[in-house]
């Protein structure tokens, strides 16, 4: 992180929702978010946090607080941001909110074609419980204990 000053991390809020979207289109080109939609998740119960160095949004994960555990629905950090602990202070984030909600595990689902996202939530904790096929993609369940 010596190049940055540490990273904030916070609840998004609505200056972050056309960043948040750029961001998410970028890696995820399928999902096509935009401020709206945004808005709608948040009325509809998930969650976002978002990291932001030296004033400028360099990542965000979203989830979800489930009846006994969180579901990490998506994390990305923009590539200039990369390798510098941010993915893994987002996760660290989302499961201190989990513990302090009484939740029992963190889960997520990753593509098995995404080695470095697999290898993230490894090195977080997170194990392989199953796999989903989807169409023509294969995906990891990764699930986390968060009790002690
Ligand atoms: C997967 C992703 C979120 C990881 O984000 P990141 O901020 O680079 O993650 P981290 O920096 O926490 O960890 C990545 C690596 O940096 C290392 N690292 C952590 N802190 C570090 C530091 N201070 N200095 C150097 N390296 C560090 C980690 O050990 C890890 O190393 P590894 O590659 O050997 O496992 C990012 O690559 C990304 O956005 N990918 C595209 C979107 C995506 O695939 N999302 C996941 C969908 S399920």
């Amino acid at each position: 992180m010596s190049a940055f000053s540490q990273p904030l991390i916070r609840r998004i809020e609505e200056r972050d929702f056309e960043r948040v979207s750029e961001i998410t289109n970028y890696h995820f080109p399928h999902v096509r978010v935009t401020p709206s939609k945004i808005l709608k998740r948040l009325s509809k119960g998930f969650d976002y946090f978002v990291v932001v160095v030296d004033g400028v949004v360099a990542g965000f994960a979203d989830f979800k607080l489930m009846e006994r555990k969180v579901k990490l629905m998506g994390l990305a950090v923009d590539p200039e941001f990369r390798q510098m602990g941010i993915g893994s202070a987002l996760l660290a984030k989302i499961c201190e909110v989990a513990v302090r909600e009484g939740k029992s595990a963190a889960y997520l689902q990753v593509k098995q074609s995404n080695p470095p996202a697999i290898k993230l939530y490894q090195r977080n904790g997170f194990v392989i419980t199953r796999e989903v096929e989807k169409g023509a993609e294969s995906f990891y369940v990764m699930s986390k204990s968060l009790e002690t």
